[in-house]
């Protein structure tokens, strides 16, 4: 039976990198330890888990359902619930960019590849052929950045409230993605996602005049 110790030198191996020693500090601090130590589930994957999200879940993403992933039955959907969900939530493609996306999927590369590697904690690390087919689909289905030197009314008061509202946790979002028909949906799912991450959310009046934005720079329906 595996004891603390696998699990600790796990999260070490896991936080290195970026998080460096940032996020080690609550690992070592009296309160850190107690939440280690705290209950026998903190044994496997799912107490580390559980216990990441304790340490850095301001750096985690939020975790979305399979369902929502697009093209849920395609390969790159499910080799992202294979690999993606072995150390926090589904990430959905949104979050990044297809530029941005390459390196976040490296470094997340790097800790599987180190994890399996030391037979830590049943990490296991995709082949170069699934990892290509992950970062295919993620970029596939990226955030599409708006191109803020040819969008327009960007500075009018309802492009403004778009791009405060809109820029916080993603790259600001091209409206043409969706139809007007279609972004109530998605501004609806922002909402719950800002309260989901303990971003404010703003008041009704900001977010009608986002809804305005969205709508009118809207992809046209048929196009
Ligand atoms: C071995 C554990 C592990 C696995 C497996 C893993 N991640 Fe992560 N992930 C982390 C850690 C730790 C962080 C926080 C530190 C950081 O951002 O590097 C993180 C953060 C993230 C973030 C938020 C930070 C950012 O740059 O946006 C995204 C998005 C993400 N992971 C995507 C993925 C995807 C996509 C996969 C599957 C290809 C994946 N992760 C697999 C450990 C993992
Ligand atoms: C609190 C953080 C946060 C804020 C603020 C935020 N988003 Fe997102 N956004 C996310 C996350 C997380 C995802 C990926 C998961 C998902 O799709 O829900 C995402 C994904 C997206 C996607 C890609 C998925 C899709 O359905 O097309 C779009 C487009 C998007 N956001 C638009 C917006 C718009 C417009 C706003 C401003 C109203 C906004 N976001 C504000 C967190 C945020």
């Amino acid at each position: 039976m595996k004891g603390r110790g696998p699990l600790i030198a796990g999260l070490v191996l896991i936080a290195a990198g970026l998080v460096g020693i940032v996020g080690l500090y609550p690992v070592l601090r009296p309160g850190g330890m107690g939440v280690m130590m705290g209950t026998d589930g903190m044994m496997g994957r799912s107490g580390m888990k559980r216990m990441m999200q304790a340490m850095m879940g301001n750096m985690l993403p939020l975790g979305i359902s399979p369902a929502s992933l697009p093209q849920t039955h395609s390969e790159g959907a499910r080799l992202m619930q294979r690999y993606c969900t072995q150390c926090h939530g589904l990430p959905g493609p949104g979050l990044h960019t297809a530029a941005e996306w390459p390196v976040v999927v490296a470094r997340m590369a790097a800790r599987e590849h180190m994890m399996s590697d030391q037979d830590m904690m049943g990490i296991q690390a995709p082949s170069a052929k699934e990892q290509a087919t992950l970062l295919a689909y993620l970029r596939k289905h990226a955030q599409i950045p708006l191109n803020k030197a040819t969008a327009k009314g960007l500075d009018t008061p309802a492009g403004r409230a778009f791009s405060e509202t809109c820029s916080r946790c993603h790259a600001l979002p091209d409206p043409v993605q969706h139809t007007a028909a279609d972004w109530p949906a998605v501004v609806l799912r922002m909402q719950r996602n800002m309260v989901a991450m303990g971003k404010p959310v703003p008041p009704q009046s900001t977010l009608d005049a986002v809804d305005a934005y969205l709508r009118k720079y809207a992809k046209q329906p048929d196009t």
